[in-house]
């Protein structure tokens, strides 16, 4: 039997879970979702549902994965053998093999988009030369699916190697030179003219524009952002030595998390305001306006393309933490070889890829069909990344606060005597807020 591997350090784990929480979900995602959800109010309801929510949610995924030391589906069977919960971890599964599909061909954008930078593309030309070579991108059937594929491969490389040599000592160099980018970017972004207007769209709230759907697609960015839901969390901390002290790790993950989204923010609204774009134009916006910063800027063919391979490796660390979940699943419950496990998850997921990377304009689904114009990347990106999240979420909490209990919880939590200063607003969170709020503002879509 093969061993189930282990964290070399503390901070190979916290990097390991931020490489996952940070990818395309805090620079692409992000920052698409606040344009379309009316700027400032969305951010302050994400801030607050990371806070509220997100937090909460992450210590008890932790918590049940280290107590258990299991895969999602384990976890709820070791924790209540003969019952139903370990459905939840099946929801897990195969959420994040239908996240794995989408959120691939998004990642392909950043490869196609690290060449077309190099190979001169966006030099000198403006916006609606950008808009174009997006829209023709995307509807190049072939393309796609190359691109697609190759990144699929690419993560089953990684995780077909394992736990500690793969995700490890990937993340240890490219999150700060991440950052660094980011930071470069934001100050060049805030000095450009017109940057006010953008700064005033991302940070002064409209509190007229609040809706249910606002609230919603807030909820679930936070979730999807910090990897939460699927068992991600649950998988990687079930890794993770009795010695490490779970509170900390949780909010550095989500603090490192939420600063990178924050710090996109400060890069595009700005940009997109002072080229006088419209912040509403759903998944392609990052790909709309960050080419024409690098058209602009001296030596923006390197420094673009250095940024579109650090945005691929990003989401490369994100795709690995979702392939390690329906993986770790097949080798500890159906015995599977971590090599034939990665490959069967990853072809998978290549297949349930291919009508997201055909919905660019190449093909139509169902378009025959009244009603039926299907766009599933953003359709899977809706399921899959928010509705599937949210609930599976939710049944964490329920099943942490009811039926593990907070008090098994709380001392898988403070084991080796970590303390945990604000445990009891933890379980009134995890009992009370986290399955009433999520509950509310998912019945609420319906109305
Ligand atoms: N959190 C990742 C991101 O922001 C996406 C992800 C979601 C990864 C769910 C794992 C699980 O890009």
């Amino acid at each position: 039997m093969e061993s189930r591997g282990n964290w070399g350090s503390r901070v190979g784990f916290i990097l390991a879970a931020a490489g996952s929480a940070i990818g395309l979900g805090n620079i692409w995602r992000f920052p698409y979702l606040t344009g379309k959800n009316g700027g400032a109010l969305f951010v302050l309801i994400y801030v607050g549902c990371v806070l509220v929510l997100g937090l909460p949610v992450m210590l008890a995924e932790l918590a049940l994965g280290r107590a258990t030391g299991k895969n999602p589906v384990g976890a709820f069977r070791a924790i209540r053998p003969g019952t139903k919960w370990h459905y939840t971890g099946y929801l897990g599964v195969v959420a994040a093999v239908m996240i794995l599909s989408f959120y691939s061909v998004v990642a392909g954008w950043t490869l196609g988009y690290c060449y077309k930078t190099l190979s001169g593309s966006f030099r000198l030309v403006g916006k609606s030369e950008v808009a174009v070579i997006f829209s023709r991108f995307i509807a190049s059937p072939w393309l796609q699916l190359l691109l697609l594929a190759l990144f699929i491969f690419l993560t089953i490389f990684i995780v077909s190697k394992g736990v500690s040599a793969g995700l490890e000592k990937f993340s240890m160099v490219l999150m700060p030179a991440l950052f660094l980018i980011l930071i470069l970017l934001m100050i060049y972004s805030l000095t450009l003219p017109g940057a006010e207007r953008g700064l005033a769209f991302y940070l002064k709230p409209d509190f007229t524009e609040i809706n249910g759907r606002v609230f919603l697609e807030a909820m679930g960015q936070a979730f999807f952002s910090l990897s939460l839901g699927m068992g991600t969390m649950l998988t990687y901390g079930s890794y993770l030595s009795k010695k490490e002290k779970l509170v900390s790790s949780a909010a550095w993950v989500a603090f490192l998390d939420t600063s990178v989204a924050l710090l996109a923010g400060f890069i595009i609204f700005p940009a997109l305001f002072s080229q006088n774009m419209a912040p509403d134009q759903g998944p392609g916006l990052v790909f709309a306006i960050l080419p024409v910063i690098f058209g602009k800027i001296p030596g923006g063919v390197i420094f673009g393309a250095f940024f579109f391979i650090l945005l691929a490796l990003a989401a490369l660390t994100s795709t690995i933490s979702l392939l390690e979940v329906p993986v770790a699943f097949l080798i500890d419950e159906k015995k599977w070889p971590r090599r034939r496990a990665s490959w069967l998850i990853g072809g998978l997921s290549l297949l349930f890829g291919i009508p997201s990377a055909l919905s660019g304009g190449g093909v139509k689904f169902f378009s025959r069909l009244p009603l039926f114009h299907v766009d599933f990347l953003s359709l899977w990106d809706k399921v899959w990344g928010n509705i599937a999240l949210s609930i599976g979420s939710l049944l964490i909490a329920f099943f942490v606060a009811y039926v593990w209990k907070t008090a098994k919880a709380l001392e898988e939590i403070t084991a080796g005597g970590a303390r945990f200063r604000l445990a009891r607003l933890w379980v009134i969170s995890i009992k009370y807020i986290c399955p009433l709020l999520i509950l509310v503002v998912l019945i609420s879509q319906f109305f």
